[in-house]
């Protein structure tokens, strides 16, 4: 890369302002001054340094996503709006969704470009629990509860594995529950409501490993992960 696409890049200003700092002197490589804007730098490799101070080259961009229903979880569609068209001003080449929502369901979806992290994230090897947040018609008997946290038989070759319920409200012929599944089948949450004779009439996923969807986070929204939720995200791995 160019070192003044480097600066660039880095928000150190427009081409020509960083093409100004380069001539005055005021940017190292590998604690060399560099007076060339087209001087050719490993920005993996070598450090960059402006009046002194070091400068990462950040190419990893990671976003919450408050999704919503009506979108669907894909960077391109030739008929449906996707995800990625609620994100039009975020930084960062190649972003994708991590991972799949249902076009009706909202809730927490990652959009990063790190393909590492996704690939962890979404390995059935790993089991990370996401927990959903969900609105059923049906009954909600002692055993459904049993049946969700031990297994059920959503037709595929093996059983879902166990699965943590928490009640949040039940009436008579509807119920709200937060399951917290360790795999990402698909359809996998309606399946599960309806191999126990229920059916899901809202889905919202609100946590996926150590990342929470933020409260304050406006339906439709995204807003850049903080180090320390890319790092807790990490470290779940
Ligand atoms: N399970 C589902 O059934 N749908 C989703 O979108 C996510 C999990």
């Amino acid at each position: 890369m160019r070192l003044d696409k480097f600066l660039c890049d880095m928000q150190l200003g427009t081409r020509s302002q960083v093409r100004e700092i380069i001539k005055k002197g005021l940017v190292s490589v590998n604690e060399t001054i560099v007076r060339h804007p087209d001087f050719k730098l490993d920005e993996g490799k070598d450090t960059v340094t402006y009046m002194g101070n070091a400068l990462t080259y950040k190419t990893l961009y990671y976003y919450m996503l408050h999704k919503p229903s009506g979108v669907v979880t894909a960077t391109k569609d030739n008929h449906e709006p996707t995800v990625m068209e609620l994100l039009p001003d975020a930084e960062g080449k190649d972003l994708f969704p991590v991972g799949r929502l249902d076009k009706d369901t909202e809730g927490l979806l990652l959009i990063t470009n790190d393909g590492d992290l996704a690939h962890k994230l979404l390995s059935p090897r790993k089991h990370v629990p996401k927990t959903y947040y969900v609105e059923c018609n049906g009954e909600l008997s002692k055993d459904s509860i049993v049946q969700l946290e031990s297994g059920v038989d959503i037709g595929d070759a093996e059983l879902t594995l166990p699965a943590k319920v928490k009640r949040i409200s039940q009436s008579e012929h509807s119920y709200t529950i937060e399951l917290t599944i360790v795999e990402g089948r698909f359809h996998q949450v309606k399946r599960m409501i309806q191999a126990i004779g229920g059916t899901v009439n809202y889905l919202k996923r609100v946590s996926m490993g150590n990342l929470s969807l933020d409260a304050a986070l406006p339906k439709g929204s995204y807003r850049p992960l903080t180090e320390q939720e890319i790092f807790e995200l990490k470290q779940f791995l």
